[in-house]
């Protein structure tokens, strides 16, 4: 399998109740390296440009909202198959349809409020590590 690296957002809605360490420990059990991260107030500009794949989307502007209500930490994740590894311990957008053991199944409020955010393809993934990291922020 390759090594790859993915993008990860710790949301407001888990940096709220406290649970950056226990997500960091679910990804790394999950056999994913944090070899970037850093906690930000996403600006409003910022939350819009990330989504902008959802613009035309009814939930964009109350996403955009709640992206920009409290702290995220943005990650980056290294491992083997690390953007589909990192889907799968996430689980589902919504926690009540995501399998147990995972990280929205687990700690997730609901389909909005889903403690986390991972690229879905390598072409995002790319994209989103850039829109947050400068490449000597990432020590692998
Ligand atoms: P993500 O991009 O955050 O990793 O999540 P995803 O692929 O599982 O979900 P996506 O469809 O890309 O949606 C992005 C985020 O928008 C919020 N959402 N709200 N109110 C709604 O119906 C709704 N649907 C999605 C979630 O926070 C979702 O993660
Ligand atoms: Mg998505």
């Amino acid at each position: 399998m390759a090594i790859e690296r993915t993008f990860s957002i710790i949301k407001p809605d888990a940096t709220a109740r406290n649970l950056t360490g226990k997500i960091v420990a679910m990804l790394e059990a999950a056999g994913l390296r944090v070899v970037a991260q850093k906690r930000l107030y996403m600006t409003r500009a910022q939350a819009e440009g990330f989504y902008a794949v959802h613009k035309e989307r009814p939930f964009f502007g109350e996403l955009c909202t709640y992206m920009t209500s409290g702290p995220v930490v943005v990650q980056v994740l290294q491992g083997d198959n690390a953007i589909a590894r990192n889907r799968e311990i996430m689980g589902a957008t919504d926690p009540a349809k995501a399998a147990d053991g995972t990280i929205r199944k687990t700690y997730g409020e609901g389909i909005e409020r889903n403690c986390v955010h991972g690229s879905d393809a390598p072409e995002t993934a790319a994209e989103e590590i850039a829109y947050f990291f400068a490449q000597t922020e990432i020590v692998g």
